[in-house]
């Protein structure tokens, strides 16, 4: 059934893709954004409606993209412009929509900005970063530390000043109180969207304000903050440091920066942010003139079991606004795999959970494999994180490794040796071998996929979650106009039987030996279960 009032960001589902690892085609073992238009037949294979690249800037890699040199040029490692250009056009010939990562927080210490900035105290751009005089005793301003771990100011020789900088010392943080940055900045995201790009996704976005005074953070008192374990990030409450409530106004010129583009086609921008507390997470959704949705990573911390689940998503259900969209994932490039988070045979039930929920999913590359985590020895480990905060297993490796094409040597990724090691149990994790196999995880994904995109219920309807079902299961209805779908999911390693209250046919199973008769469904350990009532 074609649902005319499909919107691409609303009732799509988007694809992350880590461009250092998707597919290299100039032989340098890194992927490159040629590579990901060879592979743009598979994604309109696979069935997404949006891909999103991690940046793909000009950048001296210190964290690997996430430190761009120059906003409005692409890394000659990932190509050129004109190569952005092409798989902009070759993605959209596919009705494949395209976003991109924007990464406003910080700029590289290699920026010209920078470079300008941290030559004198009295330079055109000298306030376009955070600059402060040390203390009396010579120690940094405030109490403030750095996500990757020490304190979060560079003493810099030349201007006798400490610069601020949330994560490396390598990514000085920008000052979005300088309106000249602020106009630069939001003519870079119209740089992109007038080449044609769909979207952005924003990267640490609630950072770009802090306190304007830099007062100390106050000590955490027990109480854990989002980034658990993490060190002397925890030992602080973040609430000077990110999420000046200035921040709405700037999400707001954003916003309008993307209704400038809107007429040609509907543009998205979500926000990375990370919060602790549902109510303030939920004020990031504005009047719905903010940026389209905070990303919703609670279900990434929750634990594995139907009631933790159950509760996240009812929690983000009663904070989203009637105007506002919910949105899911399960992983990303900052975090463990679904398979390593949850176990092998929890793969399916995360993949029905994630593409059947109410709100965008967004899946990461190589899940629909159920690719594992992948260990990578010390000598090999790349990670900036993982190397500056040793001991507490930060490290992000093992979750961007090479995409697995195929059974080859360097699985189909590369012809010679990638950046990072590939995957242990190539034979079973790669894309060939999946797509002849119809009972693989990657046609599972592919069949829900294809089912959230026909039932109106699943990318339309609204969410209503069932009591009173067995121990460690979790069941609700998708519901549009007359059109049902419910969705039985059994988190127990053990078989249960639930009582549906209608009888109807399955439409995807993730385990053969569930069964329905009647309004009894028998659902395997670890199966989900996709109901037409
Ligand atoms: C975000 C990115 C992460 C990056 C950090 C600093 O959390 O997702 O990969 O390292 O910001 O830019």
């Amino acid at each position: 059934m074609t649902d005319n009032n499909f919107i691409w960001w609303k009732h799509g589902v988007i694809y992350q893709i880590y461009p250092r690892s998707y597919m290299d085609t100039n032989g340098d073992g890194i992927g490159d954004l040629p590579g990901i238009l060879s592979r743009l037949d598979y994604l309109q294979w696979l069935g997404v409606d949006a891909i999103w690249i991690s940046p793909c800037f000009k950048s001296p890699m210190d964290d690997f993209g996430y430190d761009v040199s120059d906003y409005r040029d692409i890394d000659p490692m990932f190509g050129t412009i004109a190569d952005l250009d092409n798989l902009l056009a070759a993605a959209h010939e596919r009705n494949i929509k395209v976003i991109l990562d924007f990464v406003p927080n910080h700029s590289s210490h290699e920026h010209a900005w920078f470079k300008e900035s941290r030559s004198s105290r009295d330079n055109p751009k000298h306030d376009w970063y955070t600059w402060r005089d040390a203390k009396p005793d010579g120690s940094p301003p405030n109490n403030w530390v750095a996500v990757f771990g020490g304190p979060a100011w560079e003493w810099d020789e030349t201007r006798q000043q400490y610069y601020l900088h949330m994560f490396l010392k390598e990514q000085p943080d920008l000052n979005w109180r300088n309106p000249a940055v602020k106009a630069e900045m939001l003519d870079t995201l119209r740089f992109w969207l007038a080449r044609g790009v769909d979207g952005f996704r924003v990267d640490v976005a609630h950072f770009c304000m802090k306190d304007p005074d830099l007062r100390d953070n106050p000590v955490n008192e027990g109480g854990t903050t989002f980034f658990k374990d993490k060190g002397a990030w925890d030992s602080l409450d973040h609430v000077h440091d990110s999420g000046h409530p200035d921040i709405h106004q700037l999400f707001r010129e954003m916003r309008q920066v993307f209704d400038e583009f809107e007429h040609i086609s509907p543009r998205y921008s979500i926000g990375e942010i990370h919060l602790e507390d549902a109510e303030e997470w939920g004020t990031y959704f504005g009047d719905g003139d903010e940026l389209t949705m905070p990303f919703n990573f609670k279900l990434l911390s929750a634990d594995w079991n139907a009631a933790a689940i159950r509760g996240v998503v009812d929690e983000m259900e009663s904070v989203v606004p009637d105007h506002g969209w919910p949105n899911a994932v399960l992983a990303n490039h900052d975090e463990p795999r679904i398979v390593g988070r949850y176990g092998k045979e929890n793969a399916r039930l995360a993949a029905m959970l994630l593409l059947t929920l109410r709100g965008t999913p967004t899946m990461y590359y190589g899940d629909e494999l159920g690719m594992p985590d992948t260990h990578i020895p010390a000598d090999k480990q790349q990670d900036p994180w993982g190397l500056r905060v040793p001991g507490l297993n930060l490290g992000r490796d093992p979750e961007r490794t090479p995409m697995q094409w195929d059974s080859g040597q360097y699985a189909g990724f590369s012809e010679v040796e990638p950046w990072l090691p590939v995957g242990a149990d190539l034979e079973t994790y790669n894309v060939t071998t999946q797509q002849a196999d119809s009972e693989s995880t990657l046609n599972f994904y592919r069949n829900l996929l294809s089912l959230r995109k026909s039932e109106v219920a699943l990318h339309a309807g609204d969410y209503q979650p069932l009591d009173g079902t067995p121990d460690n299961t979790y069941v609700y209805i998708r519901q549009a106009g007359d059109e049902k779908v419910l969705v039985a999911l059994n988190f127990a390693s053990t078989a249960c039987e639930v009582a549906l209250p209608a009888s109807g046919t399955v439409l995807v199973s993730s385990h053969a030996e569930s069964k329905l008769a009647g309004t009894t469904l028998a659902l395997a350990p670890n199966a989900g279960c996709i109901i037409k009532l």
